[in-house]
């Protein structure tokens, strides 16, 4: 979750998250290398792959143009798109009816830059709001996160704050292939259990639980593999951190759920 971007890029594009074809957010672009990075994830001969990079400052944008000036071809140079505006609004400058796989936050200043024009803790959590409602289902919000200049730490807790809303997610992270990221999360995800009201957690989790249920016939017998295997992760990171009682008290309670829950073992089967 709150991991290097070079190594969050990496996994992200590892084959699970982000495609050749996609649609990818840089919603802090700054020099311009994690748009790069992005580009060369989602670039291929169908032309189809798109980063939509956004910064405040002019300058920012002038040194991402000229990265991706002197480090791709003509054909990938199209792929990048970019706007001078405040990622609270990346909904706006995104085509219609599009959703994306990743959207890729590194917060704070431009490196050797203005250190006075930083992200804000305000802005950044609207920015998070918009990218929830535009990633697509699996896809991923990546966020480097830094505490030591004026303001920081405050970001810090803002987006920490915002990650813990989502316990849906982090039972995919607690599942991800790099250790540093599946580590952070069951900490997070343990300090959830700890720390709040019994009560909230047990009724977040049977919320989610329940939604899961639901979708899971839809979800195993799609097309989707990597769809059908982070469902399958989430439930089963769910039951492990909720225990048996949540599966067992659910299970009982409504005659769907029974054998939506034996279709998904039989449809996680080949996985194991
Ligand atoms: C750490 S830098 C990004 C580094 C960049 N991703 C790279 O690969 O070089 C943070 C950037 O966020 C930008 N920024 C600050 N507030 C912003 C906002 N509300 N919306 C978009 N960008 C913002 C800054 O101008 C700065 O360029």
């Amino acid at each position: 979750m709150f991991c290097p971007t070079s190594k969050r890029r990496q996994d992200a594009g590892s084959g699970n998250v982000v495609q050749k074809g996609d649609a990818v957010i840089d919603a802090t672009c700054g020099n311009g290398y994690d748009t790069l990075a992005m580009l060369k994830m989602v670039a291929d001969r169908s032309q189809k792959g798109r980063v939509y990079a956004l910064d405040l400052q002019d300058v920012a944008l002038q040194n991402t143009r000229s990265l991706l000036d002197e480090s791709l071809d003509d054909n990938e140079k199209e792929l990048a798109e970019l706007f001078a505006t405040c990622h609270s609004k990346m909904e706006e400058v995104l085509p219609r009816n599009i959703t994306v796989r990743l959207v890729a936050f590194n917060l704070g200043y431009l490196p050797g830059g203005d250190k006075t024009m930083i992200t804000k803790s305000e802005t950044t959590l609207l920015g998070l709001e918009a990218a929830e409602r535009v990633v697509a289902p699996g896809g991923l919000i990546s966020l480097l996160v830094y505490v030591g200049h004026p303001g920081g730490r405050e970001e810090f807790e803002t987006v920490q704050a915002f990650a813990s809303r989502l316990p849906e997610c982090l039972f995919v992270l607690v599942c991800d292939d790099f250790e540093e990221v599946s580590e952070a999360a069951q900490v997070f995800l343990g300090d959830q259990f700890l720390s709040r009201g019994k009560h909230d957690i047990k009724h977040d989790v049977a919320q989610i639980f329940s939604r899961l249920m639901k979708k899971l016939p839809n979800v195993v017998l799609g097309s989707e593999e990597a769809l059908a295997i982070s469902h399958a992760q989430k439930l089963l990171a769910l039951i492990y951190f909720s225990g048996p009682r949540l599966v067992k008290d659910h299970l009982l309670q409504s005659p769907v759920c029974a054998p939506s829950f034996f279709f998904f073992l039989l449809g996680i089967v080949p996985y194991l």
